[in-house]
């Protein structure tokens, strides 16, 4: 193998940091980046990430996979860090089978076969990068050995052989989505790499690792996506207090769960009550992962043109109904927010014409966070499948109940959350389960 050559460097700022860029070149035409911050030459322990180039995932944040977001936490970490590498690797699309036959790959997955026999089915090796050269950048660059960030085991023993001491492996972890939850569990099952998000859950009573438990078994629908009704509530049921102050039942752990699950989602949607209380920014802060997109019912269009929620960190749709004001939904709409309007219903829009056009829109999961409005008439139009219920060891008195009136008399007619399971989060106590309509309950009790 020819060693690759230094070709040009120069100052690269991002909003992750400044960094210094050398490019490097083989005589094959192969290019490696190398994204340098602080003194690296003659350095030991040098926080560094060699990272396969993913356009779907590193430019267009494609959740097939978790590369943009291991991507970012590593420049993130370099930068926090004060110094440390990042080496882009070109030509390693697809674990080096190419953008083309990366593409290809990902039809067949859609027909059923795992990320490893995709590219095995396509007469392509499984694995086709060697990491040689991305050594032989980290020797130009004088580094004397590597803490490095990755799940992957082979790729330290790759680059082991290539002669760069690996001091430690220092795991990326980033939050899964549904959507790439099984290509990380393959590569951890069939190619020996550590799951990002933690082990799985086992038993319960049990620390809150892994979000996709709480989940459950994602069913969307033909007709709407699958609806998760996730509530933080007082031990006495409360979603906030008198006041309208709901910051913060939930400890911190709990609230890393739920930007977890936001993460997890493919949509976060709340009532105008939640974003006129709270000024909610619905983004994935606490965890490395992507913010879903936000959806706000808001039939009058009151919410204020300088909330958080619309602000650019993700997307934004708001619903509304025909008799909105025109100049708000201009307003809104120059701010590049979507504005999308369903006809009306009794409690604000119609709820079913909302789900309609999310999962048109290509939506199969949707993370509902409140408040209890939405929640309570979701759960009354039987259009809630899982409930994930935090309870906080506080009592607040007097405030907003966690759900309203849902017309049940009596105990035997409450809705129930079946195969629930009840994890903990810090202190916080976080109860999840499939909703069950009291005629499911009834129809399950008849059975013979
Ligand atoms: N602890 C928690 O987990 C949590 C979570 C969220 C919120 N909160 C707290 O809850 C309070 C807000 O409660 P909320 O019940 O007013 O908020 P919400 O449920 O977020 O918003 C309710 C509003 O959404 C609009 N809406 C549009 N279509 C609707 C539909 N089909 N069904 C129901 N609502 C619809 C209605 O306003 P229009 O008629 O104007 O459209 C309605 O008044 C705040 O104090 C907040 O802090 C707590």
């Amino acid at each position: 193998m020819t060693q690759p050559a230094l070709v040009v460097s120069l100052p690269l700022p991002t909003p992750l940091g400044r960094f210094v860029l050398h490019a490097f070149e083989s005589d094959a035409g192969d290019v490696h980046l190398a994204l340098v911050i602080g003194e690296i030459s003659g350095a030991s322990g040098v926080l560094t990430r060699v990272h396969s180039e993913c356009l779907t995932g590193d430019v267009l944040g494609s959740l097939r996979c978790d590369c943009g977001v291991q991507l970012r936490t590593a420049m993130r970490r370099v930068a926090a860090e004060g110094r440390g590498l990042v080496v882009y690797s070109l030509g390693h699309e697809g674990r080096g089978i190419g953008l083309l036959n990366k593409l290809r790959a990902y039809v067949l997955q859609d027909e059923g076969a795992d990320t490893y026999d995709a590219n095995l089915l396509l007469h392509l090796p499984a694995e086709a990068r060697r990491f040689d050269a991305a050594a032989e950048v980290i020797r130009a660059l004088g580094v004397g050995s590597v803490r490095l960030l990755t799940n992957n085991p082979a790729k330290a023993d790759g680059l082991r052989s290539a002669g760069v001491v690996v001091d430690e492996v220092v795991p990326v972890r980033t939050a899964s989505h549904v959507r790439n939850v099984g290509y990380l569990r393959t590569k951890r099952l069939r190619m020996g790499h550590v799951m990002p998000s933690g082990d799985e859950l086992d038993g319960a009573p049990a620390d809150v690792r892994d979000v996709m438990e709480l989940l459950g078994d994602v069913r969307p629908r033909s007709d709407r996506p699958y609806v998760v009704a996730k509530l933080a509530q007082s031990l006495d049921g409360r979603l906030a207090t008198a006041t309208g102050d709901s910051k913060w039942i939930s400890g911190e752990e709990e609230r890393r769960v739920s930007h977890a699950l936001r993460a997890a989602s493919d949509a976060v949607m709340v009532g105008i009550g939640t974003i006129l209380g709270d000024d909610a920014r619905l983004t994935v802060r606490m965890v490395p992962g992507a913010s879903p997109t936000r959806v706000v019912l808001d039939s009058r269009l009151r919410v204020p043109t300088d909330a958080h929620v619309l602000d650019d960190d993700a997307a934004t749709l708001v619903y509304t109904t025909p008799s909105a004001p025109a100049e708000r939904r201009f307003a809104l709409a120059s701010l590049g927010v979507g504005v999308r309007t369903v006809p009306p219903s009794a409690d604000g829009v119609s709820l079913t014409a909302v789900l309609a056009n999310l999962r048109a829109s290509g939506v199969r999961v949707v993370l509902v966070e409140g408040g209890s409005r939405l929640v309570t008439s979701l759960l009354a139009a039987g259009l809630v499948d899982r409930a994930i219920v935090s309870v906080a060891p506080i009592i607040v008195g007097a405030g907003t109940d966690a759900i309203g009136d849902l017309g049940i008399g009596r105990i035997s007619d409450a809705m129930r959350l079946g195969g629930a399971k009840v994890h903990l989060a810090g202190e916080d106590v976080i109860v999840a389960g499939d909703v069950v309509a009291p005629s499911q309950v009834a129809a399950a009790g008849e059975a013979p």
